[in-house]
């Protein structure tokens, strides 16, 4: 990495001890949204009210459904992959009427390929549009476009509020917004389960704000089992978190000690492009695979949640497609959800429910 790299990477990093994100407390309106810790149970118990209302009214075709978000603009600020998170906001903006900007061809044939840095493209957006979705492979990216983008509001016509779409190995809020909602919605819960995550659960920033957000929740005799090889262990710091919200945590490298007991399966893919080195990816990659003959293994009410890519923690395509057959595998309900979810978000920090 060059000095210039590392250099960047830590003054990103400082804005998540400078930036501290609001709590909702009842109140989405203008709020950046940019980690789970700003969430109590009141303010998802709301959010996925409208979040089922949303889901009612596209079910339904509601016409009036594009009257929600008219005239109101999102700018897509991707400097990191993405299928369903960008192709779900946006979709979400667009079915409440809204429309979607983002730099032709891509963030990397922005100004950012001639060097302008994270803060001055978001500042560009922030003059444009009413919401900025960001992902970037940098832990504390989006504290940092709050931290700038309140400085800006101050200072222009149309305040803009930042919602993240993942901070590279960090957070990804709105996953766990929509995992959630999907176990509440599939299982009643998140009380009274157990919930087993499997596999990356060190690099996976959908598994930390989860955990984080059913501690937030204050699930009642709720067991949460984290399933992962010894190198991939939850970061300390999360696993205090929950602990902390009174959750009992079973942290194990076999998955068959907690498997037959095990309500909702929460499997990842290992985060390969997060490893320094790929002989570490390469020596624990095959560890945990999901197959039908393991997810036979499981109850028979069991859920299995994905939060998508996959590749070969979930076997071959043919597994894939056995697997998809299953009524118990619920990860397209839980995709679908999260366009649901994602309108529910942006109407509610746009004030228009
Ligand atoms: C996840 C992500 O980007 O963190 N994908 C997603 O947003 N649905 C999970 C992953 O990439 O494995």
């Amino acid at each position: 990495m060059t000095d210039n790299a590392t250099m960047s990477i830590r003054q990103t990093e400082q804005f998540l001890h400078l930036y501290k994100p609001p709590a909702i407390d009842g109140n989405f309106k203008g709020k950046h949204i940019i980690s789970v810790e700003q969430f109590h149970r009141q303010d998802l118990e709301a959010l996925y009210a409208v979040s089922k209302t949303m889901r009612q009214r596209v079910m339904e075709h509601d016409r009036d459904l594009v009257r929600l978000c008219e005239g109101r603009l999102m700018a897509s600020l991707f400097f990191e992959a993405s299928t369903r998170t960008d192709m779900s906001f946006q979709a979400a903006m667009r079915r409440m009427g809204g429309s979607v900007v983002s730099a032709s061809n891509g963030v990397q044939f922005s100004s950012v390929y001639k060097g302008e840095n994270l803060a001055d493209t978001v500042r560009a957006a922030g003059c444009y549009a009413d919401i900025i979705v960001i992902r970037h492979p940098q832990i504390g990216s989006s504290y940092e476009a709050a931290y700038y983008l309140d400085r800006l509001n101050e200072r222009i016509t149309i305040p803009t509020a930042v919602i993240s779409g993942g901070d590279g190995a960090g957070e990804h809020p709105t996953q766990a917004l929509l995992d959630l909602f999907t176990i509440a919605d599939l299982k009643n819960g998140p009380d009274n389960l157990t919930i087993t995550l499997v596999g990356d659960l060190l690099y996976g920033r959908t598994v930390h704000s989860l955990v984080k957000l059913i501690g937030l929740w204050g699930a009642q005799n709720t067991t949460l089992c984290l399933v992962s090889p010894p190198s991939l262990r939850i970061p300390d710091t999360v696993l205090d978190f929950v602990q902390k919200h009174g959750i009992t945590v079973h942290e194990t490298t076999d998955l068959y000690e907690v498997l037959h007991q095990t309500d909702v399966i929460y499997w990842t893919r290992i985060q390969e492009e997060r490893f320094a080195r790929k002989a570490d990816y390469e020596a624990i990659s095959d560890n945990f695979i999901m197959t039908p003959a393991v997810l036979n293994q499981a109850k028979r009410d069991v859920i299995l949640m994905h939060p998508l890519p996959r590749k070969h923690e979930m076997g071959t395509p043919h597994d894939h497609d056995i697997l998809d057959q299953n009524p118990r595998s619920v990860y397209f309900q839980q995709m679908e959800n999260g366009m649901f979810v994602r309108m529910a978000l942006m109407a509610m920090v746009l004030g228009a429910v």
